[in-house]
Formats: structure tokens, C-alpha cells, sequence
């Protein structure tokens, strides 16, 4: 087992050889009433769960973490979240990789070098019980491909051992953890208008032909802004637009 992590101050760390999945494991913690910036970091998942019911496979060698917080906001502000960790993933990757290596934000959370995979975010959160509708509890969880990456996936993915990146997978979730404590400040402090300035200047596909896998049906357009809530907006052919919540989004052919 790895030694502890070095984290930020207020952070407790809650290391695991091997676990379900940290989101789960942080999901319990946020029911049984754990303090806010408590950070599960496993070695390998057995459940390791990706976003729209996917499984994350998970063996030893990546990153695995799920951050507890207790954000005062609605669920919708509560999403915005994804980005601030995009933003810290994509920074951290960035900072561990030679240079050269195009690092970018996919919308809407999932990180990627030259193109491919390295890393996605799951968030899932419970609205509180009272009235007015806040989040009780809100999980940030985070995969990050350090020592291998998964073939044959839907959208082709990497590693950064393999993009030519040498750090272990204690560096990369220090490093990780700094960031989200810096976004997460400022998103506390002023807001998603900074984090979604930053993340644009992160962001893949901004301006081209994309795309977008819906639940029911597949879409094609420009993707020409991120709206203030974090909604994709797409230009279609016929010049209409459409706001795009959900969806999973790939370069046109
Ligand atoms: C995706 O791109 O589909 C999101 C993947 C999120 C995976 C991470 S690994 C740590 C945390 N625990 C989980 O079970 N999932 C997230």
C-alpha cells in the first residue's frame, strides 16, 4: 500500500486498498454525516461506475477518488462542480506531461491528450430533506488513467504513462487535489463565471462540427458557446439552436 497523500489543508484522507467504488464509499460517508473535503482515494474499484450507468474498469496503477463536499447550493448549481474538477484535472495533467501534449476539456467533464481519454468525472448528490432545495451532500468522483487506460472504449482513450508522463499516482492525486482546492475557491467565492471562463480556454471541439450522443437520438451542429449554467449550445444546420444538458459529445466525421 502507498504511502498517505500530502493534501490540502482541510482535506482528510480516507486511503483504501480496494473498494466498490469511491463514489459509493463517499456516498456512504455523506449519509453517516462525514465532514465536507473528505477524499476517498482507492488503490483499484471492483464497481468502479463511469457516467450514463457505465462501468469504470479499475485496476491498480490509475487514479480513483471521490471528494466529499456540502455545498449551500440547488442541485443545477451543484452540477457546476464538474467543471471546476475538469478544470483541476486538466491542469494537473497538463503540469505532469512534456510539452507538446494538447490537453483539453470535453464537455462536459471528461479530459483528454491529442485527442484521446484520460480521464472522466462523476458527480452524484442527494437534495437535502428541508425545504428550498439544497444539495445535502455532493460527491466528486474522479478517474484518472495514469499507468493504463482501457481498450476498445467508445471514445479512444490514453494514459499518461503512455502520453510520456512519468508521475506515480500519489503525485497525480496531490497535484489534483491543490487545483480542486483552488477552483473550489473560487467557484465558492465568485462564483461560475471565472471557472467557466477558465474551462473555455480548456475547451475541446469550441467552434467545430461536433456531434452529441442524447438518450434517445444523435445530434449534429456547431458547438458554439457554453451558456452561463454550463449547457452546451449547438448550432444546427437549419440555424436554429439547441441547449444541450446531457449527451455525450464526439468530433464530425
Ligand atoms: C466517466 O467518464 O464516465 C466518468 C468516470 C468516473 C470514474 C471515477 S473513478 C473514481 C470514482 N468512483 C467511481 O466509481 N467513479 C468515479
Amino acid at each position: 500500500m502507498s504511502d498517505a497523500l500530502d493534501l490540502p489543508p482541510g482535506f482528510t484522507l480516507l486511503r483504501l486498498a480496494e473498494i466498490d467504488s469511491t463514489n459509493e464509499e463517499a456516498r456512504r460517508l455523506g449519509e453517516a454525516g462525514a465532514a465536507a473535503y473528505t477524499f476517498v482515494w482507492a488503490e483499484r474499484q471492483s464497481g468502479g461506475r463511469g457516467r450514463r450507468g457505465r462501468s469504470w474498469i479499475s485496476p491498480v496503477g490509475n487514479g480513483y477518488c471521490s471528494l466529499l463536499l456540502r455545498p449551500d447550493v440547488a442541485p443545477g448549481v451543484a452540477a457546476q462542480v464538474s467543471f471546476v474538477a475538469a478544470l483541476a484535472v486538466a491542469e494537473t495533467i497538463a503540469s505532469l506531461l512534456p510539452v507538446g501534449r494538447k490537453v483539453a476539456c470535453k464537455w462536459p467533464n471528461d479530459v483528454l491528450v491529442d485527442g484521446l481519454k484520460i480521464s472522466g468525472i462523476l458527480l452524484e448528490s442527494r437534495m437535502g430533506r428541508q425545504p428550498g432545495g439544497r444539495v445535502d451532500w455532493l460527491v466528486v468522483g474522479v478517474g484518472i488513467n495514469i499507468a493504463s487506460f482501457p481498450p476498445g472504449t467508445d471514445y479512444p482513450a490514453t494514459a499518461l504513462h503512455e502520453a510520456g508522463g512519468a508521475a506515480p499516482v500519489e503525485q497525480v492525486l496531490e497535484a489534483y487535489a491543490v487545483r480542486m482546492a483552488h477552483w473550489l475557491k473560487i467557484w465558492r467565492d465568485d462564483g461560475f463565471a471565472p471557472v467557466r471562463q477558465a474551462w473555455l480556454r480548456w475547451a475541446d471541439g469550441l467552434g467545430g462540427k461536433v456531434v452529441v450522443r442524447l438518450a434517445d437520438r444523435t445530434i449534429e451542429g456547431i458547438f458554439s458557446a457554453l451558456d452561463d449554467s454550463g449547457a452546451l449550445i449547438l448550432s444546427l444546420p437549419d440555424g436554429r439552436e439547441r441547449t444541450v444538458t446531457a449527451g455525450d459529445v464526439f468530433p464530425a466525421a
